[in-house]
């Protein structure tokens, strides 16, 4: 009774419909190939987790605060984005597929990344990947103070990726500065610390491989940023993830910079109510979760674990319901 009712349903379904109910598109297989050829959402469809968050066409009017902007950029260390909540006090693990885009300047239709967020990066580039790698203030782009977040790609359970319809581009592989879409990338964000990578040409197990999505910076793309430097250097290629210990890659040709010749943004994005009083306590905070922020970012996260857990079973229960749903 209950088959013949869902296949009752079923069938009143448009067909187009039901080729969402088996999944959108597989997101690292989506070429757009610049900014320009997106659409609206790249993965609007109503498949197993829903639709995309936000949007990909950014422009003057979503950027401001409150964008759910879902393209991002990485071109240099003065010039790139992050994926982080949309909301407040959010943890990584309940909201991967639904970041939006915080990017250090204006131009890209985004959130800014606000004033104090960034404590230190190193923009590397290497020949088969650029990696940019921070500590920050977390809970100055939303994260919950204490989260130690996980691993964010264009793969995830259902292949709609992580965020759900998240697009990078960049002008560093392109060799004449213009902007092309990239593919393959990789972001660990958590701990007040993030590494960003983005892979040219990369291939299956390449160096923007996602299996190892529970073990952090330090396993997957090891460096040695250091809190308060803000340097762009070239480095070898490191050896491909999954080596353990993976050392740290040769780095060469630093060029340092003051955090103010780089960033000059918002100072708050929401409640400028409670700036005054809460930025004390919020320092201390930041300063006592300092000395773990490292640790847990490069020997791993438990949370990043708790995640993966949280989306295998989602991932699960999709299929089951899935197949309960068509059978
Ligand atoms: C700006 O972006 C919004 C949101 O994606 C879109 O609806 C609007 O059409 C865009 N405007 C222009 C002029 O492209
Ligand atoms: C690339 O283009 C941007 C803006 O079009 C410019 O600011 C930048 O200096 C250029 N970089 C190089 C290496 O030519």
């Amino acid at each position: 009774m209950l088959r013949y009712t869902l296949s009752a349903l079923f069938a009143l379904l448009p067909a187009t419909q039901v080729l969402a109910q088996k999944g959108g598109q597989p997101l690292a297989s989506a070429r757009y190939k610049t900014p320009a050829d997106l659409p609206y959402q790249v993965e609007p469809d109503a498949a197993a987790r829903g639709s995309q968050y936000g949007y990909n066409i950014c422009n003057s009017t979503t950027e401001n605060q409150q964008s759910l902007c879902q393209t991002m950029y990485v071109n240099s260390i003065a010039d790139f984005c992050l994926w982080a909540p949309d909301k407040p006090n959010s943890l990584i693990a309940d909201t991967e597929g639904e970041e939006v885009a915080w990017c250090t300047r204006k131009g890209h239709g985004t959130r800014l990344i606000p004033d104090g967020t960034l404590q230190g990066v190193q923009f590397l580039t290497a020949p088969d990947y650029t990696l940019i790698v921070g500590y920050m203030d977390q809970t100055k782009v939303n994260l919950q103070s204490g989260d130690e977040g996980g691993e964010l790609d264009p793969h995830g359970q259902d292949l709609r990726g992580n965020p759900m319809g998240g697009m990078v581009y960049s002008t560093v592989f392109s060799g004449s500065n213009t902007t092309v879409q990239v593919p393959e990338w990789n972001l660990f964000i958590g701990g007040d610390f993030f590494c960003l990578k983005i892979c040219k040409n990369d291939k299956p197990g390449g160096f923007c491989n996602n299996i190892y999505d529970t073990k952090g910076c330090g396993f997957n793309s090891p460096s040695n940023s250091q809190k308060g430097v803000y340097e762009s250097c070239y480095s070898d290629n490191m050896q491909l993830p999954g080596a353990d210990p993976n050392p740290v890659p040769a780095s060469s040709k630093c060029t340092q910079y003051a955090s103010t010749d780089l960033y000059g943004m918002p100072t708050a994005t929401t409640a400028p109510a409670s700036t005054t009083t809460s930025s004390a306590h919020t320092s201390a905070t930041s300063a006592s979760l300092t000395a773990s922020a490292g640790v847990a970012a490069k020997t791993g996260s438990p949370n990043g674990a708790r995640a993966f857990g949280v989306s295998l079973l989602v991932g699960v229960a999709g299929i089951v319901l899935s197949i309960v749903f068509l059978a």
